[in-house]
């Protein structure tokens, strides 16, 4: 498949799951907000938004922001928000999300592909990938380039990716019958994905995420942790704490389902 072709279907993809958000839209329950303003570090968003710091007035960038989630969540703490998407449903529900979370003067959305993105020079002080990077492997330096060249000198990155660093590992975990859709072109990233971003920035830290924190989906349905009982949101912790310990020797980092690069953009 080519590229544009590529694109279409990305796109009419999230166009679907767009049109069925749009009816389920809420404002931003403030206990989520909350809880992010006091991040720890055992879940991967929480430890993302721990490691930026105080988000007041600082310039983000969200690349493939879908429908504008981590965009308004970031605005509600604080930060002036770009976000950028190919799928054009995505992007009207992220801007309706932000008119009922008050915060449309603190994001600006835009349609377009990774690849093609008007972003200008010196602008991000943090550019924010979340689950992006798996969908464009095919072109992954050159799009790294492009976005990281709208950083300012010194800026923050923060990418938090599905990875497959453990080939039986992954057989197992098919096994298991748990629904999830995705698009063709997608797949988690490999050593050699994660060598191409790590080569571009030096000094890079990785963070492994979810090997048994992938079972927290059965213990908290929608993963609404702030609504969820006492009980199963004590041991989502405990399961988020053993993946920290487990997942933190070298070797056994390849356990995790997900990684979180972040690290000093020159
Ligand atoms: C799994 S969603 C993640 C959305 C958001 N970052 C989040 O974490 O909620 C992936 C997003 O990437 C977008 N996408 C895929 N390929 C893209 C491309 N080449 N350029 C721009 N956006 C793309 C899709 O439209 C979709 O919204």
């Amino acid at each position: 498949m080519d590229n544009a072709a590529q694109l279409v279907q990305e796109a009419s993809f999230f166009d679907r799951w767009a049109e069925e958000s749009k009816k389920r839209l809420q404002p931003i329950d403030p206990e989520v907000v909350e809880r992010y303003r006091h991040s720890g570090k055992n879940y991967q968003k929480e430890y993302c938004i721990n490691l930026l710091g105080s988000l007041e007035g600082k310039r983000i960038l969200d690349v493939g922001c879908g429908e504008g989630e981590d965009a308004v969540l970031l605005a509600k703490l604080g930060a002036i928000v770009t976000g950028f998407d190919v799928s054009p449903g995505a992007i009207e529900v992220a801007k309706e999300r932000a008119r009922i979370n008050g915060v449309s003067s603190r994001v600006d959305f835009v349609c377009s592909p990774l690849a093609a993105a008007k972003l200008g020079t010196n602008q991000f002080d943090v550019i924010w990938f979340d689950n992006i990077l798996h969908h464009v492997l095919d072109e992954l330096d050159f799009v790294m380039r492009k976005i990281l060249s709208s950083a300012k000198p010194g800026a923050t990155l923060i990418c938090i990716e599905p990875a497959n660093l453990n080939k039986p590992l992954r057989r197992i975990r098919f096994l298991v019958p748990v629904h999830t859709e995705v698009t063709p072109g997608e797949r988690p990233l490999e050593k050699r994905d994660f060598a191409v971003i790590e080569n571009l920035i030096p000094g890079l830290e990785r963070r492994h995420f979810l090997f048994l924190g992938r079972l927290i989906r059965f213990i908290i349905p929608d993963y609404r942790y702030e609504r969820a009982p006492w009980l199963r949101r004590r041991l989502a912790d405990t399961i988020s704490l053993i993946d920290r310990v487990v997942l933190t020797p070298p070797g056994l980092d390849t356990l995790g389902g997900f990684a979180v690069l972040s690290g000093t953009i020159p």
